[in-house]
């Protein structure tokens, strides 16, 4: 079945929010190692391919559905930031945002009776659930360390940096 018009719109729109923000995370990754910030920068990193992977698998599908895909501009990422704790409620602010246009692209897709694109869909739902999770848990993270916008050093940011740089590829 051919894909409708504006189902691609909006299918051209999430793989651009999705390189969006790994351009996005990319900047933060960058302060953060500027701020010595190894392990989080390593987290925020792997993320970075994360939504790459997420692009290109799109990318696939559309390709397979022999739609045209059409990329635009990347804006310029925010590149300071005031504390490591305000780059991951970015980070969680940011896939909330994806999760959001992932959910609305769904619902069109299924307005249209476009099942396959809908089923594509799924997972990417619940790849939004588990990062909406994993950043909970992080944020969860900094409170129990007792780390807030104001802490630059101590013991406590120094080792949820090093927990955070262990970070399994692909989580
Ligand atoms: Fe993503």
């Amino acid at each position: 079945m051919k894909m409708k018009e504006e189902i691609l719109i909006a299918f051209n729109q999430a793989l651009h929010g999705e390189l969006q923000t790994a351009y996005d995370y990319e900047a933060m990754a960058l302060w953060l190692r500027y701020n010595s910030l190894d392990g989080m920068a390593q987290w925020v990193q792997l993320q970075v391919e994360e939504e790459r992977a997420h692009a290109q698998k799109m990318r696939e599908y559309l390709e397979i559905r022999g739609a045209k895909v059409a990329l635009s501009a990347i804006a310029q990422p925010r590149s300071e930031f005031s504390s490591a704790l305000e780059v991951f409620e970015e980070v969680y602010k940011a896939e909330g945002r994806v999760a959001k246009v992932i959910l609305s692209l769904r619902e069109l897709a299924l307005k249209h009776q476009d099942e396959g694109a809908a089923i594509f869909l799924n997972w990417y739902v619940t790849e939004q659930e588990e990062e909406e999770m994993s950043l909970q848990t992080i944020l969860d993270k900094f409170a129990l360390a007792g780390i807030n916008h104001e802490t630059k050093s101590g013991a406590a940011i120094y080792l949820l940096d090093k927990e955070l740089g262990s970070r399994p590829n692909f989580s």
